[in-house]
């Protein structure tokens, strides 16, 4: 469909249409479609269990879509099921980044070498080079005095800022946060909210999911509810928060409330 090439502007650092996902017989993505563009902040909310994780880990090829198509920064990663051949993938791949909700840190590396170890591995960067970039992004999350701690000697909002400059360190094209704040305690989360916020300023495309509904309507340009693996209702972060049009959204935001 040609006319379709003139909807997906270059713009578009992701495009996905009409992914599926199941896994055995359970269906838990179906048939999603959504774009992101350069600079924009997309939230995603929705009860545990629709789909949200599975969501980025298929776009950050760390699972395997069952159909649809998903694009990177104009390189085809999937269309139609069918992947783009190694290579291509190993290169788009590079374009995304991933913070876990559990840091995933390695535990017997030092702050430092959490950060450079993939930019020497996976970019062939030089140690120099490599360190001067992670000493940077220390710096930038005020940790530059941590960075021959070990992450067990770190708290979690410390942590888990080391896991976002270990991301930020590959310089992707978009970065993906997966529930960056559920494993931290309340004071903790707001650290973590306010490095997202400084990164939304400097215009990171990025895709948050997250229960922190007051960030989500303040931080995102655009904001998608997700239940049982479909998109819900899609649209201004303010209006679907405060005056959504789905009962499913207006259940799942009272239900959220009362907790
Ligand atoms: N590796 C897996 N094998 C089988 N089922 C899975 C796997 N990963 C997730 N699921 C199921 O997929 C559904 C969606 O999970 P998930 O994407 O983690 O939801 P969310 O992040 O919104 O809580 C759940 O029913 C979950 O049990
Ligand atoms: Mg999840």
């Amino acid at each position: 469909m040609l006319w379709r090439k003139n909807l997906t502007t270059t713009n578009d650092v992701i495009t996905v249409e009409n992914l599926s996902k199941s896994f055995g017989n359970l269906e838990v993505i179906k048939n999603i479609s959504f774009s992101v563009h350069r600079g924009e902040v997309l939230g995603i909310i929705g009860p545990s269990g629709s789909g949200k994780s599975t969501l980025l880990r298929c776009i950050c090829q760390l699972e395997k879509v069952s159909g649809g198509s998903v694009s990177i920064c104009g390189s085809t990663m999937v269309k139609d099921g069918v992947y783009a051949e190694k290579n291509e993938l190993r290169r788009i791949g590079l374009d995304v980044g991933l913070v876990f909700q559990n840091f995933n840190l390695f535990p017997h590396f030092s702050v430092l070498r959490n950060i450079t170890e993939a930019q020497q591995i996976v970019l062939g960067r030089d140690k120099d080079h490599s360190r001067e970039i992670a000493m940077d992004l220390l710096k930038k999350m005020n940790l530059e005095t941590k960075a021959l701690s070990y992450p067990c000697e770190l708290s979690g909002g410390q942590q888990q800022r080391v896991s976002i400059a270990r991301a930020l360190a590959l310089k992707p094209q978009v970065l993906f946060f997966d529930e960056p704040t559920s494993a931290l305690d309340p004071e903790l989360t707001g650290e973590i909210l306010s490095v997202i916020r400084d990164l939304a300023k400097e215009k990171m495309t990025m895709v948050v999911v997250t229960h922190e509904m007051s960030f989500a309507r303040d931080t995102s340009d655009s904001l998608i509810f997700m239940d049982g693996g479909v998109i819900v209702e899609q649209g201004n972060p303010r209006e679907v928060i405060e005056t959504p049009r789905e009962e499913r959204t207006k259940a799942f935001l009272r239900r959220f409330n009362k907790n």
